[in-house]
Order: structure tokens, then sequence, then C-alpha cells
């Protein structure tokens, strides 16, 4: 047994199907359900007594404690969080209170309970914390990536709070004791992920022949992985890390916006010939505040130390993203009615042109 946070959200729902399907052992899974939150991400679970649900919020700190007497879980993978960057720049304070304040009440409860278990399940539990690739800040061109021992210099209220989250984690290990481990990664990009981030917001703003909306002048890089790769590491770092260590897990595929962009675009174009060129969408909007130019992980300690290594190519894995969301266009429907359009309009409307 163990106890997922965030686990009805993109890696979350990912990890839970993952765990289940090459583990088979029972998840309580705590979820708040925001709108990056949703119970049909785990549709295929229904009816599966290995999967628990709990709607509830990691601050609760007495139903986390009455979660962990009840159920006694050997780990705690922790993915609960407010997880983008333009939302935390309009509005940062439920970054904090989630991810800070939230993590905060997690170890706490965790603590108390690892401190009242007896052997061996003592020496066997674990508490593994999902961050951020973000931690570190910018790269500029001829840096080399992102490595455990990179300083941190986060730049958005998202990168500052998970920043904090990943202090707060370390300190419960250096001064209590408390068995955990840190995995640090760069984006993913996969299944049931909020039509928010930029590869599921292009997809979907094409299908609908809207304005594909490239922050400034889309030459920005990030290292994209397969969210099944990050599920693995994950896993891998669970049963094989050393406690107190953290881990950078990443895709070694450094893609600039645009060139990712101009792939989705391509791969449209294929499936659906009568629109295309779909290129001809892309629209160059004011750029985000603060944007970080390129991110790039080093991951050559999951490597070398776990044996871990990205299995799926970025176009392989593209062409598969695509596909999944154009045979889940009603997922799509259900996620973007409503509040989503409340958000579109909040970071889109008044941006105008780059
Ligand atoms: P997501 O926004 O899709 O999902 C977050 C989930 O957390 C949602 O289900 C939401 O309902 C839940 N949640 C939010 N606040 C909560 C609270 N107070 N209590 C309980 N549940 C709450 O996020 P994601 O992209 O799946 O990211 C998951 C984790 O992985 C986050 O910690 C994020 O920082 C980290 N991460 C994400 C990426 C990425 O590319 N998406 C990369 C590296 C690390
Ligand atoms: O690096 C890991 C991080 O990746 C995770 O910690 C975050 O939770 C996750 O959201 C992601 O952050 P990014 O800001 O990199 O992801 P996003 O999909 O929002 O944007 C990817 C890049 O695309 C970024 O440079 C901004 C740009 N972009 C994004 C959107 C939504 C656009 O150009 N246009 C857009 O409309």
């Amino acid at each position: 047994m163990i106890l997922v946070t965030g686990g009805a959200g993109f890696i979350g729902a990912n990890f839970v199907l993952d765990w289940i399907a090459t583990e088979g052992t029972p998840v309580v899974n705590l979820d708040k359900l925001t709108y990056a939150g949703n119970p049909d991400n785990l549709a295929s679970l229904r009816g599966d007594a290995r999967h628990i649900f709990v709607k509830g919020d990691i601050n609760d700190r007495a139903l986390v404690a009455s979660l962990l007497q009840q159920h006694q879980p050997s780990a705690i993978v922790h993915l609960a969080a407010e997880s983008h960057v333009d939302r935390s720049i309009h509005a940062p304070g439920e970054f904090v209170q989630t991810n800070v304040v939230g993590t905060f009440s997690l170890l706490e409860e965790a603590r108390a309970y690892w401190g009242a278990l007896t052997e061996p399940a003592k020496s066997q539990f674990r508490f593994l914390h999902v961050s951020t690739d973000e931690v570190y800040g910018s790269l500029g061109p001829a840096d080399p990536a992102f490595s455990e021992l990179t300083a941190y210099a986060p730049n958005s209220p998202y990168a500052a709070s998970k920043a904090a989250s990943d202090h707060l984690v370390r300190a419960y290990h250096h001064t209590y004791g408390l068995p955990t481990i840190t995995t640090n990664c760069s984006n993913n990009y996969g299944p049931f992920q909020f039509p928010e981030k930029l590869i599921p917001l292009m997809i979907r703003n094409a299908l609908e022949q809207k304005p594909l909306p490239v922050y400034g002048d889309g030459q920005q890089i990030r290292d994209w992985l397969h969210v099944t790769d990050h599920c693995a590491g994950i896993r891998t770092a669970l049963h094989k890390g050393r406690i107190g260590e953290t881990y950078n897990i990443g895709g070694n595929s450094e893609k600039t916006n645009l060139d990712v962009v101009h792939t989705l675009c391509a791969i449209l174009d294929d499936a659906l010939p009568s629109h295309a060129p779909h290129a001809k969408l892309i629209a160059y909007v004011k750029d985000r505040p603060g944007h970080d130019r390129r991110y790039a992980i080093n991951a050559t300690k999951m490597k070398n130390e776990l044996a871990w290594s990205p299995a799926e190519p970025f176009e392989s894995g593209l062409r598969k993203t695509v596909a999944w969301y154009l045979s889940h266009q009603e997922w799509v429907n259900n996620v973007t009615s409503g509040a989503y359009r409340n958000w579109v309009e909040t970071n889109y409307a008044n941006r105008g042109t780059a």
C-alpha cells in the first residue's frame, strides 16, 4: 500500500495507472480535485479494489493523519501541487498554500506516522517528493545541463514554491531523519495533460482552428520527457534511490517551443489533411513575464546509480500523444468547459502580439 497525493492530475493519474499495472499493490489516492484534478482520468480503475480514492486537501492534517493510521502505507509519493507557471504569475497565493504549506503539513504528518512505526516498517518507509527542474532557474545556450549540484535559482512564483518545498523535504531528512527522496524532472507530455500546458493547448487550439499562441520569439528550450518515462523514474527512485538524495529526471530531448509547435502541426497535417497547413495558425504573442530561456537535465545520476533512462523518443511520443487527444475529444471537451474559458480569457485575451 502506498499513499499518492495529486493522483487525479496529469502525472499523478499516469503514475497511479502505471503503479497498479506494474506493481499491482494498492494505492490510496488523496486529491483535492482542483480544476486540474479529474476522476475520469482513473475511470479504467473503477471497481478495482486496489485504487482507493479520497477527495481531500493535503493541508487537512486530521484527514492525512487518519489515512496514514488506517492504511499504514509503506511510502508517500507526493505529487499534489499547483503546477502551471502562468497561473502562478496571475495568482501566486494558492501556490504558496498548496506547494509550500501543503508540503509542510504532509511532512509533519509523515514524521509523526513514521516516528511511531516499528521495524521493519520504519526502515522500509519512504517519502518521495516529486519536484521540477524549474527550481534551478534558466540556462544560457552554452551552459551545461542542470545536475543535482546546480544551485537553486527559481524565477517564477511556481518555481519558488517548489524550491521551498524541496528545501523543507531536505530539512526533514537532515533534522529528523525522515527517509526522503526528491526527484527533479523536466517537462512532461502525454495523455491526460490539462490543456493549459503548451502541447495539449496547441493540439486543442489547432483542432478548433484557433491561433497557436507562441510566447515571445518561441526560441525558449525545454527538455521533453514522456510521462510514462517519468512514472518509471519515480518508481525506480522509490525502490532503489538512496535516502536523503535528490535525482534529476530528464528526456535528453531539448527542443525550442517553435520546433515543438511545428512538429505538432506536421503531425496534425498528416492526421487531418483537410485543415493543412496547421502552421498557418501560429501567432506570436507577448512573452511570459520572467520567462526562463532554457531548461536541460543531466540525468547521469539516474542512469549510473539506478539504471534508469528514458525509453520513448520525442517524435514517436508526440505522435502517440496527438493520437490520444484526437481519440479523447470528449475528455478535452469535459475539462475545458466552464472555468477553463475564464482562464483562457485571463491569460490570452489582453496579451497582444509579440
Ligand atoms: P497537475 O496540475 O496536472 O495535477 C496536480 C494535482 O494535484 C491535481 O489533481 C490537483 O487536484 C491536485 N491538488 C492540487 N492541490 C491539492 C491539494 N491542496 N491537496 C490535494 N491535492 C491537490 O500537475 P502535474 O503536471 O501532474 O504535476 C504533478 C507534480 O509533478 C507537481 O508536483 C509538479 O510540480 C511536478 N512536475 C510536473 C512536471 C510537468 O511537466 N507537468 C514536471 C516536473 C515536475
Ligand atoms: O520543467 C518542468 C515544468 O514544466 C513543470 O514543473 C511545470 O509544472 C510544467 O507546467 C512545465 O512548465 P513550463 O512553463 O515549461 O510548461 P508550459 O507547458 O506552460 O510551457 C512550455 C513552454 O511553452 C514555455 O516556454 C512557455 C511556452 N508557451 C506555453 C503556453 C501555455 C507558449 O509559448 N505558449 C503557451 O500558450
